[in-house]
């Protein structure tokens, strides 16, 4: 087996089973975003690796690796992974995530992985806001400034990654970067405080597909955040509803400590996304 460096050649006579996964040519941005390629004697590719950070999440290099399914089982996978962390010029952990039934899994675990997230993969139904409850201090997000909205979006990611997926430094800019342009700031909800003060967000990103719901309390301690976030998503949900989505999805985490708890009253969640951790 050889491995080397993925050029834009290969990408450009991709066999099909690397043609629909995300293989950019090694080194597209930098020293940080690398992509090899397994081939056999003959110089027939066998598998591909890539790895990448994340200008808002530099911790650890997000990772994807393909193997021909002609191929499998032989190590190939294993082989990849072990030159990509030769690569870094940090040794950082790997971060890769997936439906929790997916087979991957059982590679990544034998690098001894480790679960730090899971996430909701269920779609949810609007009609659910009926089962909660409302309250007057939560507003349409169109209510407030983009300044302030931004603000509080910032304020709010932060914190709910700051124990599994920490934020870099001087990230506030990627974070709102399209921000403004992904939502719509009439179906997303705020909880709003006696001082004008927004407490909780939870925003609504379209982009022409399934609506995704996101959001949380605007700092950790925030009182009463689990009635807040309820407050939101009954006031979102019933606006989804009127605007003709049955359904939506949400981009939030396990860990979210007042978003969570609503999970059972808005699903129940019943297929989730598995983020992990590992290093060969
Ligand atoms: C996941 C994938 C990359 C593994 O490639 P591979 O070359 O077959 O992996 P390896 O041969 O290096 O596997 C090493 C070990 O991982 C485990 N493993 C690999 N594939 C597995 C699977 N489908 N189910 C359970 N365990 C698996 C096994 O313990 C294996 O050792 P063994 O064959 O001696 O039992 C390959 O199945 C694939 O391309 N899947 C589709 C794409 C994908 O899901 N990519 C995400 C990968 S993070």
């Amino acid at each position: 087996m050889i491995l080397r460096s993925l050029t834009t050649d290969d990408t450009s006579l991709a066999p099909d089973w690397l043609r629909g996964r995300r293989m950019l040519p090694d080194r597209w941005r930098d020293e940080h975003t690398r992509t090899l390629i397994a081939e056999d004697g003959a110089g027939e590719p066998m598998g591909a690796a890539t790895m990448w950070t994340s200008p808002v999440h530099p911790d650890r290099y997000s990772v994807d690796l393909v193997v021909a399914p002609d191929h499998r089982r032989a190590g190939i996978a294993t082989a990849l992974l072990e030159a990509l962390a030769e690569l870094q010029p940090e040794p950082k952990r790997f971060i890769w995530g997936a439906a929790e039934t997916d087979p991957a899994h059982g590679f990544a675990a034998t690098f001894g992985a480790r679960t730090i997230q899971r996430a909701p993969l269920d779609t949810f139904q609007t009609s659910r806001a009926g089962r909660l409850r409302p309250r007057d201090d939560i507003a349409s997000a169109a209510a407030v400034s983009r300044v302030a909205l931004e603000q509080a979006w910032v304020d709010m990611y932060e914190w709910t990654h700051a124990d599994w997926h920490p934020v870099g430094p001087d990230t506030r800019a990627a974070l709102v970067e399209d921000l403004w342009d992904e939502i719509d700031p009439h179906l997303s909800s705020i909880a709003v405080s006696a001082t004008g003060a927004i407490d909780a967000v939870l925003l609504v990103f379209i982009d022409g597909g399934q609506p995704v719901v996101a959001g949380e309390t605007v700092s950790r301690d925030t009182p009463a955040g689990t009635r807040l976030l309820e407050g939101c998503a009954r006031r979102t949900f019933n606006l989804l509803a009127g605007a003709g989505f049955a359904e939506t999805l949400l981009d939030a985490h396990e860990t979210d400590p007042h978003f969570a708890p609503l999970f059972d009253a808005l699903g129940p969640v019943t297929r989730w996304h598995r983020i992990v951790e590992f290093r060969p």
